[in-house]
C-alpha cells in the first residue's frame, strides 16, 4: 500500500465515518464558546459537550471530526514535555467519531477495528487493547469482534481508563488501542512499570460516555449512553509512515526543513529538541493567533505568550539573531490551510504578531540568558526565587521558560519565593496606582479584578457564548443578587460583548441565566474587566 501523507490520513478517517453515516463536522475553535471553565479545546468532544448531556440538540446523531486541540494548561497540559519526547505536542489534531445516544460499545469497537486493520492496513499482531477493569462487556466484545486473545486485552483499574474532559462534564470508562513499535525501543505494556516508554503507544481511545460529573462528588447518568473517540492524527500518521516519531512524519519533516532553510542550521542529535519545539510551538501559536488570541500577561493570552517565548528561545539556541517564526509560517500555511482556511484568512495578523513578539523578546533574551548563566555557575541545585522573578519581571521570561533552560542541567527554581515576590509586586502596583491621583472610587476595580481576573473577550469569533457570572455590582458596591427590575452591572469570566474603547461604543444585548434575563445597555472595560451594564 502506498504511504499516505498526514493530510490524506485525515481524509481517510473522515471519509470512513462519512461512509458509515456520520456527519463530517468542522473543528470548533480552540477557545471554547460553550465552556467558560475550559481554557482550550483539549479533545474532539468539547464542541459536543452539551449534546452529550442533552442540553443541545443537533440534526444528526453520529458525527466525525478532526478537532484542533491545545494542551498547554488545565487538566491536560503537555507543554513541558514538548521537545523532549517524539510524540508530545501543545497543538495537535484529534480525529474522532461520536454517537449521541445512537450506537454504543459494540459498533464503536467494530468501526475502530475495521478502520485500522482494513483501511489503514495495520498488522493485527502488533495491536493490544486495554479496557476499564470492570468492563467485561468491552472485554468480550474485543474477543468477539477482533478475535484478540485474552493476553492482548489488558484490564486497567486506574483513571487511565476512565476519561473525563475536565473536573466537570461528560465522562465514562474507556478502551484504548496500543501499537507495538518493536523491541528495538524501550517500554512495557500498559499497566506495567515501564508503560511510559516509546515501544507500546496508545493510538486510539474509545470512550463509552455514560456519565456527567456535575460536582466534585456527584456523577449522574447521561440521558443515553454515547460514544466519543480520540485518535491523535500526528501519532497515527507516524505509525502509518513507519516511524514512532511524530516529528519524522511528512508534515513535520516539511516544517523542520523550512526551519533549517531559515536558520541555516541542520537538525542533528544535539539540537533535535529545538527543532521539535519550534515546529510544535509555531503550530500552536499560529492557530491561536488565527482565532484572535493575542499574547498578553493574563489568561489565554499568557499561555500563548509562554508558548511563543519558549519557541523563540529555541530559535535563539539555534543561533538566530533575527525573528524566524513569521518566515516559517509560510510552510505551515502551505501544509494546513487546505483543511484550516483560517490560516490564510488571518495570515497578516499571525505574521505581524509573530514578528513583533519575537523582535521584542530577542532584545531581552540575550541579557536575560547572560544573567541566568552567571547565576547557574554559582549554584548547586536550586535557582533563587529572586533571580527567577527578576527574569520574569525585567526580561519577560515566563517561569516555565526559566525552568526549561534549567531542565537540561537538572536544576530547579525556588517556587515559594518566586510566588511571594509575584504577590508583593501586584500589591505594590495596586498601591502606586491608588496614589496616582485617580479617584479612589475607581480603585475598587483592583480588588474586583483580584477576585474575578480579566475578562476573556470572545467577540471577534462569535457574538454569542456561555460565561460564568463572577460578580454583580450596583453603585460601585458588590451584591449577592440583582432583583427583578433592579439595574446593575454583571461581570462574567468571558464575553462576546465589546467594551467601549478607541471611539467604538460598547455592545448591547442580552444575558440569560436560567429564567432571568438581563438587558445589557452598554459594555465598558475597566482594568481588562468587561462590565455589562443596565442603568436606564
Ligand atoms: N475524548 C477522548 C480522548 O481525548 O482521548
Amino acid at each position: 500500500m502506498a504511504q499516505k501523507s498526514l493530510n490524506q490520513i485525515r481524509e481517510t478517517f473522515l471519509k470512513y465515518f462519512e461512509k458509515n453515516d456520520h456527519k463530517i463536522v468542522e473543528s470548533s475553535n480552540l477557545v471554547p464558546n460553550n465552556d467558560p471553565t475550559l481554557m482550550f479545546a483539549n479533545s474532539g468532544m468539547v464542541q459536543f459537550k452539551n449534546v452529550f448531556t442533552g442540553l443541545e440538540k443537533r440534526d444528526y446523531q453520529r458525527a466525525t471530526t478532526s478537532q484542533k486541540c491545545v494542551r498547554a494548561g488545565g487538566k491536560h497540559n503537555d507543554l513541558e514535555n514538548v521537545g523532549y519526547t517524539p510524540r508530545h505536542h501543545t497543538f495537535f489534531e484529534m480525529l474522532g467519531n461520536f454517537s449521541f445516544g445512537d450506537y454504543f460499545k459494540e459498533k464503536a469497537i467494530h468501526y475502530a477495528w475495521d478502520l485500522i486493520t482494513k483501511d489503514f492496513g495495520i498488522d493485527k499482531n502488533k495491536l493490544y487493547v486495554t479496557v476499564f477493569h470492570e468492563d467485561d462487556e468491552a472485554f468480550n466484545l474485543w474477543k468477539k469482534i477482533a478475535g484478540l486473545s485474552d493476553d492482548r486485552i489488558i484490564r486497567i483499574s486506574t483513571s487511565d481508563n476512565f476519561w473525563s474532559m475536565g473536573e466537570m462534564g461528560p465522562c465514562g470508562p474507556c478502551s484504548e488501542i496500543f501499537y507495538d513499535h518493536g523491541d528495538h525501543l524501550k517500554g512495557g505494556l500498559p499497566g506495567t512499570k515501564n508503560e511510559d516508554g516509546d515501544r507500546f503507544i496508545e493510538i486510539w481511545n474509545l470512550v463509552f460516555m455514560q456519565y456527567e460529573q456535575v460536582t466534585k462528588d456527584k456523577r449522574i447518568d447521561l440521558p443515553k449512553p454515547s460514544v466519543d473517540t480520540g485518535m491523535g492524527l500526528e501519532r497515527i500518521a507516524a505509525l502509518l509512515q513507519g516511524t514512532h516519531d511524530n516529528y519524522q512524519t511528512d508534515h513535520f519533516k516539511k516544517l523542520i526543513s523550512s526551519i533549517s532553510d531559515v536558520t541555516k542550521v541542520d537538525q542533528v542529535d544535539n539540537n533535535i529538541s529545538s527543532f521539535r519545539v519550534i515546529a510544535d510551538h509555531l503550530r500552536a501559536s499560529s492557530f491561536l493567533l488565527a482565532e484572535g488570541v493575542l499574547p498578553s500577561n493574563e489568561g489565554r493570552g499568557y499561555v500563548l505568550r509562554r508558548i511563543m517565548r519558549r519557541g523563540m528561545r529555541h530559535s535563539h539556541l539555534l543561533g538566530s539573531k533575527e525573528p524566524i517564526f513569521y518566515k516559517i509560517f509560510d510552510s505551515l500555511k502551505k501544509e494546513m490551510s487546505g483543511s484550516y482556511p483560517e490560516l490564510k484568512r488571518s495570515e497578516s495578523l499571525i505574521k505581524e504578531t509573530l514578528k513583533m513578539e519575537e523582535e521584542k523578546f530577542l532584545v531581552l533574551l540575550d541579557r536575560g540568558i547572560k544573567i541566568l548563566n552567571e547565576e547557574i555557575s554559582k549554584i548547586d541545585k536550586v535557582l533563587s526565587g529572586e533571580v527567577a522573578f527578576k527574569l520574569y519581571d525585567t526580561f519577560g521570561f515566563p517561569l516555565d521558560l526559566t525552568e526549561d533552560i534549567l531542565k537540561n542541567k537538572s536544576l530547579k527554581v525556588d517556587h515559594n519565593k518566586f510566588d511571594d515576590l509575584m504577590k508583593k509586586s501586584k500589591e505594590l502596583a495596586k498601591k502606586n496606582w491608588k496614589g496616582s491621583g485617580d479617584s479612589s472610587e475607581e480603585a475598587i476595580w483592583f480588588s474586583i479584578k483580584d477576585k474575578t481576573g480579566p475578562t476573556e473577550f470572545l467577540g471577534y469569533k462569535s457574538n454569542q457564548s456561555e460565561g460564568v457570572i463572577l460578580n454583580l455590582l450596583k453603585d460601585n458596591k458588590e451584591l449577592k443578587k440583582l432583583s427583578t427590575n433592579e439595574k446593575g452591572i454583571i461581570i462574567t469570566n468571558q464575553t462576546p460583548f465589546y467594551g467601549e474603547s478607541g471611539g467604538q461604543l460598547g455592545d448591547q444585548g442580552t444575558i440569560v441565566s436560567g429564567n432571568s434575563v438581563f438587558e445589557v445597555e452598554d459594555t465598558q472595560k475597566n482594568l481588562e474587566i468587561y462590565l455589562c451594564i443596565m442603568d436606564q
